[in-house]
């Protein structure tokens, strides 16, 4: 039933960023084999072996959602945006990491789930948080504590981190209001494939959802899907909308659509991964032969954000520090540390993006607008970047 297609090698966690890079640390890096694969009977693509949650969530999680101006945003939006169609008394977040999307409700309204202690210290002081991992359990004590009847669940980029779907969808249902609605964003697989953009693929990504898998899954847990929305956030994602099997909600003309779309794409067909996996192929070949060439012609390279994607990419790739002489990057507890697998330094773009720079690879692509905003200069003098989505190339402007 399950159909590996993508083979991209021995891979670090992509945020088991590095604090020195002396002999005893690296001995202890942990890798795993990132395999991809393909179920033929819900069309679920997923890691094919997860690694345990409590390897990766724990009090050193440095992603912080609010630290990015287009995430914080896109939060305060999607915030106003759902507190007017729903009206929702009782609003929770799975995966609250720093607050950034409940910051935008009444305080007394919701509540926070975030297992990262550092991510929840921060929103302790705000209002409710649990810092544990959702599941059953939690989902029985939320009950317990008279704190089910939830009317709003909202979770980004999450629900496709968390390898125990059962449970997930189980817990969910437990709790969610009988009208409540349970909205669900991820990165969108239709995207993947069509980008190339296989840095989709790292430990923390156990599934990479479409709308047809989601439509499957959740059915088996007295949940059904009713609308969709398509965003442009980490490089093309779905906001799934998902309320009880007898909820008041009817299918969108726009979930239909969506689903037509999936199929007419072959999102059903195991043939259009081992597609998708040719171009990663491909895609690897040309890089590489990219930055060894701009090498040869003693040009420097540095990579712009130490991103869990280009975590995936590099360590796929093999490039190296020969390569690539450092990572820039704005999260402050990156700075000073090794990127996972490939040792890169990550210093400041204070410090890191100078005129002797001639190449710098995206990392970051999903945020492409802001950064050749914010790096107008870079560019103005000659500067360009490379990236590998859609296509290995490089771009000025
Ligand atoms: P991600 O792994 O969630 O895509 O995180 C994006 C990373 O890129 C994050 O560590 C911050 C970094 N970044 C920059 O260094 N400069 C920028 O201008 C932007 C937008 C992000």
């Amino acid at each position: 039933m399950n159909k590996v297609f993508l083979n991209l090698g021995q891979q670090p966690l992509a945020n088991s960023f590095l604090k020195d890079i002396k002999r005893s640390t690296l001995r202890n890096e942990f890798f795993y084999n990132l395999k991809i694969c393909f179920n033929t009977k819900n069309y679920l693509v997923s890691i094919k072996k997860p690694v345990n949650p409590k390897k990766q969530y724990t009090d050193q999680y440095a992603h912080r959602a609010s630290e990015s101006k287009t995430m914080r945003l896109a939060f305060k939006q999607i915030a106003k945006k759902l507190f007017k169609r729903f009206k929702p008394k009782k609003i929770m977040e799975i995966g609250s990491n720093d607050g950034v999307f409940l910051k935008n409700f009444n305080k007394k309204s919701v509540i926070a789930v975030e297992p990262c202690k550092n991510l929840a210290r921060i929103t302790k002081k705000l209002f409710k948080t649990y810092d544990e991992f959702w599941n059953l359990k939690l989902s029985k004590k939320l009950i317990k504590e008279k704190k089910g009847e939830i009317d709003l669940i909202f979770s980004a980029n999450t629900i496709s981190h968390i390898p125990n779907l059962e449970e997930t969808f189980t817990g969910i249902n437990n709790i969610l209001s009988q009208d409540g609605v349970f909205v669900i964003e991820d990165p969108s697989l239709l995207k993947v494939l069509q980008n190339n953009s296989y840095d989709q693929f790292y430990d923390e990504h156990v599934y990479v959802f479409s709308s047809i898998s989601i439509n499957n899954i959740i059915k088996k847990y007295g949940l059904r899907l009713f609308d969709i929305e398509h965003l442009t956030t980490h490089g093309g994602s779905n906001r799934y909308y998902i309320c009880k099997e007898k909820g008041k909600y009817k299918q969108s003309l726009r979930l239909k659509r969506a689903l037509k779309k999936e199929l007419s794409y072959k999102l059903d067909k195991i043939k259009s991964y081992y597609k998708f996996s040719k171009r990663v192929k491909l895609s690897r070949k040309k890089l590489f032969k990219l930055i060894e060439s701009l090498k040869k012609r003693n040009k420097k390279i540095i990579s712009y954000g130490a991103t869990y994607k280009s975590t995936t990419v590099f360590n796929y790739c093999r490039i190296n520090s020969r390569m690539i002489d450092y990572v820039t990057d704005t999260t402050l507890n990156k700075q000073g540390k090794y990127t996972p697998g490939t040792h890169l330094k990550i210093i400041s773009p204070k410090d890191g993006i100078n005129d002797n720079i001639d190449y710098a690879f995206l990392g970051a692509w999903n945020f492409k607008k802001e950064i050749f905003k914010k790096e107008k200069n870079f560019l103005r003098r000659g500067g360009r970047f490379i990236t590998h989505v859609p296509k290995v190339t490089t771009l000025s402007k």
